[in-house]
């Protein structure tokens, strides 16, 4: 009975879907046509996609599409006092495979890698803070003997940086070889700033930290982070680059589509235009006069390139996929990873009742200001270098408030989940969660497709956390230096102590061992990743040239994060921002200077 009346209900909906989509197609047909031949397509409107929009569609000759799988943003994940990190319906929810050296006592055996699906992408769901890196990792992208490896080299990128750059804090913008305004990123420092913020201020100056801009190339400092905000508002590189440019009759942007191949014609291996689909259904081509630019993020680029025969052999050949190209796409993974476990209390902090929490978004809503006009005790990082002759950090901490309810605290001992586990805006909170961040990992994996559902499935990420004995060496020996605040005056005469976290199953063991422990099962993911289609002059090892042109294949381009070969000891945020302003230049000089003779010259 069940069965038959479901069975009817189907049948009654896929007739009337028919004859709605009889009446309609002609017309949606004929759209479709008229749209669907551009100059360039983007694939993915996310922190790269959106700058490179806004970029390529100023030239009014240029018909631009953007595809992206998110829907559009939204005025809830503006707020800075409340994370957007775990929105799942704006995220990739993804996992990194058990390996059985890290993220041991996480749920599976596997660290969560989340990054945004929206548009705006990861520039949605991320912390905002605006760190560069250092030159020194810039520098050793440069090959010797390639000139186009010259062009990476950071005292030529930093006119790429500065140029969407609006910073608003004159105290960083004095140093104008380094900063300037006038650019669509409005970056700043928030003006509030509560006691505890203060405290480790001091605190981390105690410990020989100088207060100094991070963006500098300097190999410490103690900072009060800028953000990626204006009026107290998140930033994305949606609402700064896309936002105000949606007007333009040129520009297409296409929302909750997937893009799930790219056309390319194999004899030529010449890249024509994309397939997208819309919630899984028909595959519907968009074709590019001049070029496919992908920016849809370290890992689903990868699996784009492969469902398109562009990737490693013997990897495709698993999928029953012909290789166009052979090529080592999805290797060369890497993240930045960190670990749970340390965190402080801060002794008797008012609990704040839900009616003031309220009145605080009311507050914000109205004039952007109070409490959530801030992220608490994220502001501060301290960066640290752990080993001497290079002038760059290896560590920063990252500090997240956290609010525990009193009973908890009555607890003797606090789960690292109930630690972790976020259920207050930033602002309001009692415990200081402490992560070491190593900005430069040594272990690298690699992403591939998933085995039952390569197309739509989540992509295998084997993260190899940990993997490298220097990266957990590094790792225990920042946790050393971060336990030495607890012994500054500046802490001692507050009420600041160690938190009592339930270890398990590494209670029972001291000191290093302790924290070899603690990192190997409780590590987490930043969720930065990077690599796996890195810019080098060598198929073998690289996917993309120093002119971001996909090796072996003309009118194909990626433009984001993936591209880069090793992480810059910051984080990638405004590096990716700046990989998209020098990937237009790019292209501007080919299309315009050059009028595309790099392409008509075969
Ligand atoms: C929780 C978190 C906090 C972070 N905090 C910071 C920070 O404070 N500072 C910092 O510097 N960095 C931070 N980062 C890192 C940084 O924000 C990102 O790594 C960076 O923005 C990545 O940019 P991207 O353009 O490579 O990819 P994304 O911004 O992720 O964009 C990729 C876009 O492509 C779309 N897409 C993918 N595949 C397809 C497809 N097949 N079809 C259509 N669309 C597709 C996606 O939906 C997405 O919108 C953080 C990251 C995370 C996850
Ligand atoms: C690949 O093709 C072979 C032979 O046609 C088939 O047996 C196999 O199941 C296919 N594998 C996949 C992953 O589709
Ligand atoms: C900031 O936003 C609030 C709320 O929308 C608005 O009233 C105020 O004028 C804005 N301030 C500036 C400087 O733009
Ligand atoms: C800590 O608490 C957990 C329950 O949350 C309990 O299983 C464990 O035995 C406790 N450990 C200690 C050392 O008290
Ligand atoms: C890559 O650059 C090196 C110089 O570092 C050069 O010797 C080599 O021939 C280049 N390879 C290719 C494929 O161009
Ligand atoms: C590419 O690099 C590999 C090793 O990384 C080397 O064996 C090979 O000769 C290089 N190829 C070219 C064409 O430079």
């Amino acid at each position: 009975m069940l069965l038959s009346s479901y069975l009817i209900l189907t049948v009654l909906w896929s007739v009337r879907a028919d004859l709605f989509s009889k009446a309609t197609r002609s017309k949606a047909e004929e759209k479709d046509i008229r749209n669907s031949v551009f100059d360039f397509i983007i694939v993915g409107g996310g922190t790269a996609g959106c700058v490179l929009a806004n970029r390529l569609s100023a030239i009014s000759d240029w018909k631009v599409l953007v595809l992206e799988a998110g829907e559009e943003e939204n005025i809830d994940y503006d707020i800075p006092g409340v994370p957007t990190n775990d929105f799942r319906p704006i995220l990739w929810n993804y996992r990194t495979e058990r390996n059985g050296f890290s993220c041991l006592s996480r749920p599976g055996g596997s660290c969560e890698v989340k990054t945004g699906k929206v548009l705006g992408g990861s520039s949605v769901t991320n912390d905002m803070k605006y760190t560069r890196g250092s030159k020194k990792d810039y520098d050793a992208w440069h090959l010797n003997g390639e000139i186009g490896s010259l062009e990476w080299k950071f005292d030529n990128l930093l006119e790429h940086f500065k140029n969407s750059e609006d910073n608003g804090d004159y105290d960083v913008l004095m140093n104008s070889h380094y900063h300037s305004r006038g650019g669509e990123m409005h970056v700043q420092k928030f003006k509030y700033a509560d006691r505890y913020i203060e405290i480790f201020l001091a605190a981390f100056a105690e410990m020989g930290l100088r207060s100094v801009d991070i963006n500098t190339n300097v190999p410490e400092a103690v900072v009060n982070n800028q953000f990626t905000i204006s009026n107290n508002t998140r930033l994305s590189t949606n609402s700064a680059f896309l936002k105000p440019v949606r007007h333009r009759k040129n520009l297409v942007v296409k929302t909750g589509v997937t893009v799930t191949k790219i056309i390319i014609d194999p004899q030529e291996k010449m890249t024509e235009g994309v397939m997208y689909t819309v919630d899984k259904g028909k595959e519907q081509p968009a074709y590019a006069k001049r070029e496919v630019i992908l920016t849809g993020g370290a890992i689903n680029n990868v699996r784009l390139l492969h469902l398109s025969g562009i990737g490693p052999k013997a990897e495709l050949a698993k999928h029953n996929i012909t290789t166009l190209i052979n090529l080592p796409v999805g290797l060369n993974y890497q993240d930045q990873v960190t670990t749970g476990g340390l965190a402080f209390t801060l002794g008797e902090v008012p609990a704040v009742s839900e009616s003031q929490v309220i009145d605080d978004f009311k507050t914000w809503f109205e004039s952007r200001t109070g409490p959530l006009a801030s992220r608490g005790i994220n502001q501060v990082s301290a960066f640290i270098q752990l080993y001497e002759n290079k002038v760059a950090p290896d560590v920063e901490l990252n500090l997240i408030g956290n609010y525990l309810r009193s009973d908890k605290f009555m607890l003797t001992n606090i789960s690292i989940h109930t630690a972790e586990e976020i259920n207050m805006p930033l602002p309001y909170y009692n415990l200081v969660v402490v992560n070491p961040v190593l900005l430069k990992p040594k272990s690298t994996g690699k992403v591939t497709l998933n085995k039952r559902n390569p197309k739509f499935g989540r992509p295998v990420i084997q993260a190899n956390l940990l993997k490298e004995s220097d990266d957990l060496d590094a790792l225990v020996d920042s946790i050393d230096i971060a336990l030495q605040v607890l012994n500054t005056r500046e802490i001692k005469k507050s009420e600041i102590k160690l938190a009592p976290i339930d270890l398990f199953p590494c209670d029972r063991l001291r000191n290093r061992d302790q924290w070899n422990c603690i990192a190997r099962h409780y590590t987490k993911a930043m969720s930065n990743p990077i690599g796996t289609c890195r810019m080098g002059n060598n198929s073998s090892n690289s996917v993309v040239s120093y002119n971001l042109r996909v090796h072996g294949l003309e009118r194909l381009r990626i433009m984001d994060a993936s591209v880069m070969p090793t992480h810059v000891r910051g984080s990638i945020y405004a590096p990716t921002i700046m990989i998209a302003e020098k990937g237009a230049k790019l292209i501007f000089r080919d299309w315009q200077e050059n009028k595309g003779s790099y392409y008509n010259k075969r």
